[in-house]
């Protein structure tokens, strides 16, 4: 059949597609600024029509559809990286979360959690028939390979990107036509503090190196810090609108990387129109699933990878907390261990965890003697390389306990570094 007949066959209305989901099923959508959120809305409207529906992403950035008071015993929804718009939600049970690493979100999903339903958003099909499912590959592609139903919302907003982010219309089950501009994630205005961290992140980049760029405000004020380096590479989970001037001047060209040659490699963007522009049709862009970009095997590969990172707290042994606050879920893990394992097993690589000095205006130190009692490890002291605050670089990895702690004194801030000092003394019976 030709596709164009196919395609007419599987669109349907939004109500028509969600009727196809069943009390008790397990739904999977895709996240970030291609939520599906037109049929979502659909979804919501007509919730007294679900019972006991788990709806299952990474994380929230925009409406808190989900975890809204009504739909509860309708739709439970069940987070893999705590937002603004769920952490309210989950403190309180009305919102489920699961950890793991993000490489690892494809496997828990089809072992575990087992989705009936698939939900994300393409871009209308070109002259052959192909879609692209835009900001969003990550998990949502291999949900494609088992999931029984297979709902896309076609959007003329999506950019059509490309890599495994392209697919043919036979791979899906019903189209719902809902043109919507994309959510966005803007940058906001980079402070001293970030500028300052990004110039001593920048001091660990050397030309020819390949990123990993994270989540926050950190990374965008590195890409203002990277103007005049040369021949860099990008093999990163995610990015946002910082490394679009970048690409466009030639200083991220790709050119060294050994997998993926010429070629910015992502599992999902983050950003504004900006950034959705400048992945359209871009050959240079490739998106792909996130079980082969955060493999950290396939992340060794490229040499001198350089993984930058945030995170909450670092105490005196380097322990990082990135993703709780005490019992409290704060965010994720995301792929922040993926890309330190992988940037530790590259030849040449490094990892970087960068991070302001302090928070709530001076008034919390990130550095402490020891993590807020009941938060998780993130990434554990073990694997940990440098620590990076405005104040400048510890170097941690192959360093005795002690000497740990005093590079991470010297980067602390100021008003806390007497008591930090103090507490050096009591561990080591030694004077800082
Ligand atoms: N104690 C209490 N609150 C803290 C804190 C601490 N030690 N550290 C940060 N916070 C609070 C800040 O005060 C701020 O609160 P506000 O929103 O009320 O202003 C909030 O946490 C965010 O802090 P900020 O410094 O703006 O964070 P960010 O947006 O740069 O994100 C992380 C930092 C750690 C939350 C983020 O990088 C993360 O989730 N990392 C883990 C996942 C990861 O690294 N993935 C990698 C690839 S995507």
């Amino acid at each position: 059949m030709d596709w164009k007949e196919l395609y007419k066959q599987k669109c349907v209305t939004a109500e028509e597609a969600i009727s196809h989901i069943h009390d008790g099923d397990r739904v999977v959508t895709a996240f970030g600024c291609c939520e599906p959120v037109g049929i979502e809305r659909v979804m919501l409207e007509n919730y007294k029509q679900f019972h006991d529906v788990q709806v299952s992403n990474m994380l929230l950035i925009g409406d808190t559809f989900w975890v809204h008071d009504e739909v509860k015993g309708h739709f439970k929804y069940n987070s893999f990286f705590a937002s603004a718009s769920s952490r309210a939600a989950l403190a309180n049970g009305d919102a489920d979360f699961t950890t793991s690493h993000f490489y690892e979100i494809p496997a828990v999903l089809h072992d575990v959690i087992k989705p009936r339903v698939t939900i994300m958003s393409v871009c209308p099909p070109d002259e052959n028939g192909y879609v692209s499912l835009g900001t969003s590959v990550d998990y949502i592609e291999s949900t494609l390979h088992y999931c029984d139903v297979k709902i896309a919302q076609v959007n003329k907003y999506v950019p059509r990107a490309q890599g495994r982010a392209v697919k043919h219309i036979s791979e899906f089950d019903y189209f719902v036509e809902i043109d919507e501009p994309l959510l966005e994630v803007p940058a906001a205005p980079l402070s001293d503090v970030e500028r300052a961290i990004g110039k001593n992140c920048a001091s660990l980049i050397n030309d020819g190196d390949c990123l990993q760029l994270g989540i926050g405000g950190i990374p965008n004020a590195i890409c203002e810090e990277l103007k005049n380096k040369k021949d860099l590479g990008l093999h990163s989970e995610m990015v946002s609108d910082g490394v679009v001037d970048l690409i466009k001047s030639g200083v991220i060209n790709n050119s060294k990387k050994q997998t993926h040659n010429g070629v910015t490699v992502l599992a999902f963007a983050f950003g504004t129109k900006k950034l959705f522009d400048f992945m359209d049709n871009n050959p240079a862009i490739e998106m792909h699933p996130v079980e082969y970009v955060n493999h950290p095997v396939e992340i060794s590969k490229n040499d001198n990878m350089v993984s930058i990172n945030s995170c909450i707290q670092v105490d005196l042994m380097g322990q990082v907390v990135s993703d709780t606050i005490g019992l409290r879920q704060f965010s994720g893990v995301g792929g922040q261990v993926d890309f330190v394992r992988g940037a530790t097993l590259s030849k040449g690589g490094r990892s970087i965890m960068a991070m302001p000095s302090t928070t709530k205006n001076d008034t919390i130190s990130k550095i402490v003697p020891t993590i807020t009692e009941n938060s998780a490890v993130t990434t554990p002291r073990n694997d940990v390389n440098y620590i990076v605050t405005e104040y400048g670089v510890a170097q941690l990895k192959g360093q005795t306990l002690k000497n740990r702690a005093r590079a991470l004194i010297n980067i602390a801030h100021p008003n806390f570094r007497e008591e930090l000092k103090a507490e050096f003394k009591r561990r080591f019976n030694e004077d800082f």
